[in-house]
């Protein structure tokens, strides 16, 4: 398995692109089983089947074969490290729609002879669900009639697949609201579609500038996608502009702690909480930060705790002490933002951070490594 050597203490300055989204990319390309036709999809990375089946986001071909199909089976995704990932809300709007659901070896069946529009609640204690939310969408499109998604994600991807799907033919309106309407049509045809770029990305690197940025500029970004990041790191001193698609952040003249809440969009994102505390492990103070929507979701905590850092964990919240100096490491990528976490956290450390399981981290980041070694960080790739 491949490792990320970072050697800490580099200055970080200059330009980085930011890529795709890749929540963008999943459910879209899996939106194009809707079609006979071709369809384009550009800025999205290729998903080879090695890392397709990997991954959990494979439970939204469900609502595209249920739509064309009317029948659909994947494997159940079960839990993973950041905490127990259902799915029942998906299940419950494709049944509203008129399927039967049944779950057997480890393997969920959706099956509709006819799907018929009808009114979905995709709310839960948690707020909405965004693959959720896409999945009824892509289900509903080709149904008979009109479907309303009531407590629907507020996500820009949700808004993207949206997007595509009406270039496809489909008739939706209200994505980016609480409330998604769908008129059902007959078919869709194929189209060409660019995906927004990916705000955890643009948000990981605001966070690398800030950590050990003299200044650190990022393009092909969407600034009002980012505004729950750029808020806080405002709040804990950085100077942030943004002029059309490009961000730059640099530093103050003194960094701040912070009170974080992840909740859904447009609020502070879940996905750029394990980046914040790496962050906030090197910020004088006491910083505390809470999730509200994966509760478990601090697999990173105990290795930042290995760099040196003084965090609490309290039940779903981590009261950060912020340390003056944080120390190179052996540690474990868990998951996805937590790898990242943890390369930001090398970046401020003394000596060399070995983050092990990488391949973590390159299921979300087209070449994290490159990009900041192309900014002045020194980040070496060790092969397996
Ligand atoms: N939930 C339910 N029932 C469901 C679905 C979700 O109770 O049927 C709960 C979840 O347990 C969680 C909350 O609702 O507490 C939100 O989960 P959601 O369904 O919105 O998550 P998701 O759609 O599976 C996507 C992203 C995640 C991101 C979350 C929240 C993709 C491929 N994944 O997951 O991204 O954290 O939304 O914004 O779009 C990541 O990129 O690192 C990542 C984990």
């Amino acid at each position: 398995m491949d490792k990320i050597l970072v050697h800490g203490g580099r200055r970080l300055r200059g330009n980085v692109k930011i890529s795709g989204s890749k929540n963008s990319a999943l459910p879209i390309l899996a939106a194009t089983l809707l079609t006979k036709e071709p369809c384009t999809i550009s800025r999205a990375t290729q998903a080879p089947y090695d890392i397709v089946r990997k991954m959990r986001a494979s439970v939204c071909i469900l609502g595209p074969l249920l739509g064309r199909e009317h029948e659909a089976t994947v494997s159940l995704p079960g839990g993973c490290v950041i905490g127990d990932r259902p799915i029942d809300l998906h299940l419950r709007g494709f049944e509203a729609l008129g399927a039967a659901v049944k779950v057997s070896g480890g393997n969920v069946k959706v099956l509709a002879p006819k799907l018929t529009g009808a009114t979905v609640s995709l709310r839960s204690t948690f707020g909405s669900t965004v693959l959720g939310t896409g999945n009824v969408m892509m289900a509903a499109v080709l149904a008979d009639g009109t479907t309303v998604i009531d407590g629907a994600a507020e996500e820009p991807e949700v808004v993207d697949l949206a997007n595509f799907l009406i270039a496809m033919g489909a008739k939706i309106e209200g994505a980016g609201t609480r409330t998604i309407t769908i008129e059902g049509v007959k078919e869709l045809h194929g189209a060409e579609h660019e995906v927004i770029p990916d705000r955890i990305e643009a948000g990981t690197f605001l966070v690398a500038g800030a950590i050990s940025g003299d200044e650190v500029t990022l393009h092909r970004v969407n600034p009002e996608h980012l505004q729950a990041v750029i808020s806080p790191l405002r709040e804990a001193g950085f100077h942030i502009e943004s002029n059309g698609n490009k961000i730059s952040i640099a530093p103050g003249t003194k960094r701040r702690p912070l009170k974080l809440d992840t909740v859904p969009y447009p609020g502070f994102p879940t996905d750029m909480q394990a980046q914040m505390c790496a962050l906030l492990a090197n910020t004088d103070g006491i910083s505390v930060v809470s999730e509200h929507v994966f509760p478990n979701r601090f697999m990173h905590i105990a290795e930042l705790k290995r760099m040196g850092a003084n965090i609490d964990l309290q039940g779903a919240t981590a009261v950060i002490t912020g340390v003056p100096q944080l120390s190179g490491a052996p540690v474990m990528a868990s998951d996805l933002r937590a790898s990242a976490a943890l390369v930001l956290a090398g970046l401020q450390a003394d000596g060399i951070t070995e983050v092990n399981r990488v391949y973590h981290i390159d299921r979300g980041y087209d070449s994290i490594d490159e990009k900041l070694n192309e900014l002045g960080a020194e980040i070496e790739r060790v092969k397996a």
